[in-house]
């Protein structure tokens, strides 16, 4: 089975080429490195020991995309270019909703014309909104918090309206919680531009000293140490998930969560950090950051029940990896 990796040089894309060829696919990567470096794709190389072919491209552009699939016979495609950074996406929406919608209608007709039946989208926990906890499939979307959110729920509408009117392809939306960590290699992991959005980048970044301090946004939130709650998912437990979801992909549309099925706080990741690596994160409370969800996580069981996968590594683990990876990383 040869699959098409789109945006396979992020963050999420290496790890998940990473388990495919460990699995035994082969592999096609399609990255333009407008968020990642072209240095990931020989460290991929040398994790799994396996070659891919790789296209230099902008997946929006249509006669780029043609020419992969008139080239490699595409069984299977993983959407996961895009843009994601969710303060840029309130102040350039437009960039937003052009790149991010763009993409997913040039590759889904590729796909049609072609004959590839399965297609896998990267979408968010972002599309439940501010939803009863724990979030599951089943429950009907609320309003996205940002134009980046909603370019995930659009994708959603997109991917099943073609997919209802095209017997045959079928799809699989998983809905991701927070992926952190690092492939447990240290070569490949978490590598954003400027000063990072997420939380772990960022106390990664205040282990190494590159960033001095981390503001805990928000501390009176009605949690038990008032800081927010996530779900920090594994990005090794991530990218299996998208090899089960491949391997069990059901007719039509199916949608998976792929979290733990645990919330912690802010606090509580930043200790197990301190913890797992035995040093110290300089920190302060900061004013609550717009837009953010006290607390939410993922009801795992669908995945479970149906695709077999559920995340196998700890928080301590996250912690563990996320740190290799800075420390190796040259920055
Ligand atoms: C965000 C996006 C989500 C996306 C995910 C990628 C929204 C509302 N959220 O999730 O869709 O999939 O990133 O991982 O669209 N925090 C700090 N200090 C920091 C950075 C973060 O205290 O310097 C806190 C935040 O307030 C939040 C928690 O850490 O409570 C996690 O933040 P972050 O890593 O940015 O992820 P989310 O906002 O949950």
């Amino acid at each position: 089975m040869k699959i098409l990796v789109t945006g396979g040089a992020g963050f999420i894309g290496s790890h998940t080429v990473a388990a495919l060829q460990q699995a035994g696919y082969d592999v096609v990567i399609a990255d333009n490195f407008s968020n990642s470096k072209p240095a990931v794709l020989e460290n991929i190389r040398k994790i799994t020991g396996r070659d891919f072919k790789f296209y230099e491209t902008d997946v929006t552009d249509t006669a780029s995309v043609e020419k992969i699939f008139a080239e490699n016979k595409i069984d299977g495609i993983i959407h996961f270019a895009g843009f994601k950074a969710v303060g840029e996406s309130v102040e350039l929406p437009l960039k937003y909703y052009s790149n991010n919608l763009q993409s997913t209608v040039v590759l889904a007709d590729a796909c049609i014309k072609h004959g590839c039946n399965k297609f896998v989208f990267s979408s968010s926990a972002t599309v439940y909104g501010d939803n009863d906890i724990p979030f599951a499939e089943t429950m009907p979307l609320k309003k996205t918090t940002n134009p980046y959110g909603e370019t995930k729920a659009i994708n959603e509408r997109i991917l099943t309206d073609t997919a209802n009117a095209n017997k045959g392809f079928n799809v699989a939306l998983l809905r991701y919680f927070n992926p952190v960590g690092a492939h447990e290699s240290g070569l490949i992991g978490e590598d954003p531009q400027g000063i990072p959005n997420n939380l772990m980048p960022y106390i990664a970044r205040v282990a190494k000293g590159t960033l001095k301090k981390l503001s805990i946004f928000g501390n009176d939130y009605p949690t038990k140490d008032g800081t927010c709650i996530r779900d920090y998912i594994h990005v090794m437990d991530l990218a299996e998930g998208h090899v089960a979801a491949l391997a069990k992909m059901p007719q039509g549309v199916s949608v998976y969560n792929l979290g733990t099925g645990k919330g912690i706080s802010v606090l509580e990741l930043v200790t197990a950090f301190e913890k797992a690596n035995n040093l110290t994160i300089p920190k302060k409370f900061a004013p609550r950051r717009a837009g953010d969800l006290a607390e939410y996580y993922a009801d795992a069981s669908k995945a479970l029940r149906e695709l077999g996968w559920q995340t196998k590594r700890t928080v301590e683990d996250c912690c563990r990896d996320a740190w290799r990876f800075e420390k190796n990383n040259s920055k």
